[in-house]
């Protein structure tokens, strides 16, 4: 089966590549000739990975997904969130968001946060939404050069590394992006049409 998956983004592209396995095809809008920005200006997860599902929907004409992630830590009352990206500057700029991070964590004891990731699937012209989430908490210093984002600073529950230190695997088996492109997975699998 082919989709289109809304990202512009490799890493992530390859993750839910190999999560999804080789029964199906994956699409960047790029391959569809969709280039710029996709759209997501709302203010919750969902409402932006139905938004920029929809975006390419309406300009490919193709069944597609879209996720959207946000770092939620619960003593800065779920921020970042929505906000993940875009945290310390308007660019997407990781170590700006990190230091950022850790700076509004200075001597504060509760470090618990999660990951959380919302995919919007557009199916046959229906839409479905699928939700996972990978609890942890903020390490003291950023570790390990794996993965992107955030992932040098949080440390799932269970390990002692963060995801940047444990290896690809481990972190595809048990992510926020794993639960939810497995929900997503077992959907496809059983869907009838
Ligand atoms: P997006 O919604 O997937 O574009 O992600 C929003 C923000 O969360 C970006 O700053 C990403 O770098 C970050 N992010 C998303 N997924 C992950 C992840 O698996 N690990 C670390 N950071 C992530």
């Amino acid at each position: 089966m082919e989709l289109v998956f809304a990202t512009n983004n490799r890493h992530k592209l390859e993750e839910v590549g190999q999560i999804l396995g080789a029964a199906y095809t994956l699409k960047t809008p790029a391959d569809c000739g969709l280039t710029g920005d996709i759209p997501e200006e709302q203010d919750t997860l969902e409402g932006n990975a139905l938004q920029k599902a929809r975006y390419v929907k309406l300009h490919t004409g193709l069944d597609c997904f879209a996720d959207d992630t946000g770092m939620e830590v619960t003593a800065l009352g779920g921020a970042p969130g929505v906000r993940s990206a875009r945290y310390a500057t308007d660019g997407h700029n990781p170590e700006a968001n990190m230091a950022l991070l850790l700076k509004n964590l200075d001597g504060v004891a509760d470090r618990t946060a999660r990951f959380r990731t919302v995919i919007a699937l557009i199916l046959d012209g229906k839409e479905y939404l699928f939700e996972g989430e990978v609890r942890g908490h903020i390490g003291e210093v950023p570790a390990g050069d794996k993965g992107f984002g955030y992932d040098p600073v949080f440390i799932p529950e269970g390990y002692n590394e963060t995801f940047a230190q444990l290896p690809p695997q481990v972190k595809n088996a048990i992510s926020h992006r794993a639960e939810a492109v497995n929900k997503l997975a077992v959907f496809l699998k059983s869907y009838k049409g």
